[in-house]
């Protein structure tokens, strides 16, 4: 199968709003409007198999050193075959690029995160920013079993 990463238009966002659906109604990606991913979309990457999108995520930056790894999704019957890991590979080059330091993630998928070299830290670290943008907007706010996860980079 060959998958390629690419980065999207705003052409893409219905496609992009159908594959994460079902993760957003089940609560484990916070939903975000057409037109928050328009006025954002330069920090996704998608990845085409088939000229079909089975995933993507977003890098988004938070301070001059700290960016978030958000959104991230794969399609169901594309799990398991490394597209997840290609994806948030692409995002860390991606904020090497930009001269950040670190990449923080808020996740239910600890171990798939701990594979490709993030490390827990306490939710108390994580930038107030941060809470009070998107925690907030979740339906589990302000009980959650999340965990923040950092990569140095
Ligand atoms: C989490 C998710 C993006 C993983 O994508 P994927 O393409 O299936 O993951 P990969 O195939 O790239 O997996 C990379 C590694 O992580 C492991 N892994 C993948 N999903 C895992 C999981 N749920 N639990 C533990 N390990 C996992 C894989 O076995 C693989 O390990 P290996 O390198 O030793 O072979 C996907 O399951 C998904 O879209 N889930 C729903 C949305 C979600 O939870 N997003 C997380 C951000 S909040």
């Amino acid at each position: 199968m060959n998958i390629e990463l690419k980065k999207p238009t705003v052409l893409n966002i219905d496609e992009m709003q159908q594959l994460v659906s079902k993760e957003v109604m089940a609560g484990i990606i916070l939903y975000r409007s057409d037109s928050e991913i328009a006025t954002t979309i330069r920090s996704y990457t998608i990845a085409i198999a088939d000229e079909r999108i089975i995933g993507f995520a977003a890098l988004h930056i938070h301070t001059k050193t700290l960016a978030e790894v958000r959104s991230l999704v794969v399609h169901e019957d594309f799990r398991r075959l490394g597209v997840g890991k290609m994806i948030v590979e692409a995002l860390l080059k991606e904020a090497i690029v930009l001269g950040l330091k670190e990449v923080l993630t808020l996740t239910y998928k600890k171990e798939f995160f701990e594979k490709l070299g993030f490390v827990e830290i306490p939710k108390e670290s994580i930038p107030d920013q941060k809470i009070w943008q998107d925690c907030i907007k979740c339906k589990h706010f302000p009980i959650c079993n999340e965990v923040s996860l950092i990569k140095q980079i």
